[in-house]
């Protein structure tokens, strides 16, 4: 195939940024999308330019590093499919695409199509975890656990934290990531004592980092290669109010 792209190039996050428009021949419909970036660098330190900076890691779909806004939309047109694991042959010969960075007050740009996103670290650390004695290892069945709450849990874990539900949301609402930390704890029995304090921390958090708030337009769920579903929010609603009622959220992170 042979591509026309526009490419977001930013040198530095204090720089301005334009797009940027160059000509790929020779992709193989085989190749990822990332494969494909790969060869379009390769072009360019052959011909003495600069290349593409962009994050990726396991290209498995499972890290959570990759992240494009390709064509408009977070991660490309294929649904649930992380920008890694996309493929060439959704596209075809001489089309032109559009590849730029998460944008998001929140995730300021590093370089080129690089943001960081270490708010969602800061939001996890606030009380994505859960305070336990150490020591030796507890009894596997030690605390029963519902099947229906493994699987809840498990649902809301499977959030790789790339980002896209922020990069797609007009509001550049984190309100999808932060519930699905909460839910994979405030689910389990040995989430409990912390789940109120929890969700008041990290959502203060959120807030705190300069994510919008959610407005039910959906297109958070809509392009999250995991599939986390909008309940997630309305859990972590309900639960914020029940926070509210107990008073919840007076410690700060790390004090337990
Ligand atoms: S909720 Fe989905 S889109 Fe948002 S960070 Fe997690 S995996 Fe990515
Ligand atoms: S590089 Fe790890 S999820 Fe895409």
């Amino acid at each position: 195939m042979k591509l026309t792209l526009k490419i977001w190039r930013q040198p530095k996050r204090s720089a301005a940024g334009k797009m940027a428009t160059y000509t790929l021949d020779g992709v193989s419909a085989d190749s990822s999308f990332l494969e494909m970036l790969d060869l379009l660098n390769e072009q360019l330190l052959h011909d003495g330019e600069e290349p593409v900076a962009f994050d990726h890691d396991c290209r498995e779909g499972i890290c959570g590093m990759c992240g494009l806004v390709i064509n408009g939309i977070a991660h490309g047109p294929e649904r649930a499919t992380t920008t890694c694991q996309l493929h060439m042959r959704h596209f075809h010969d001489n089309d032109t695409i559009v590849i730029e960075p998460w944008r998001a007050h929140a995730f300021p740009v590093l370089k080129d199509l690089i943001v960081d996103r270490t708010a969602f670290d800061r939001i996890v650390q606030a009380g994505g975890y859960i305070s336990v004695s150490t020591g030796s290892a507890p009894d596997g069945n030690a605390v029963p656990v519902a099947k229906s709450a493994a699987e809840r849990s498990m649902d809301a874990a499977a959030c790789i934290g790339c980002g896209a539900c922020v990069a797609a949301c007009p509001n550049a609402s984190a309100m999808l990531f932060t519930a699905a930390k909460l839910a994979h704890l405030n689910s389990l029995p040995q989430g409990q004592p912390e789940r109120y304090d929890r969700s008041v921390l990290m959502v203060n958090q959120m807030d705190a980092e300069g994510f919008g708030g959610c407005t039910n337009i959906g297109e958070c769920s809509a392009v999250c290669p995991k599939e986390i579903g909008l309940e997630f929010i309305a859990s972590m609603n309900r639960d914020l109010i029940a926070a509210g009622f107990r008073g919840a959220g007076k410690r700060t992170a790390g004090s337990e």
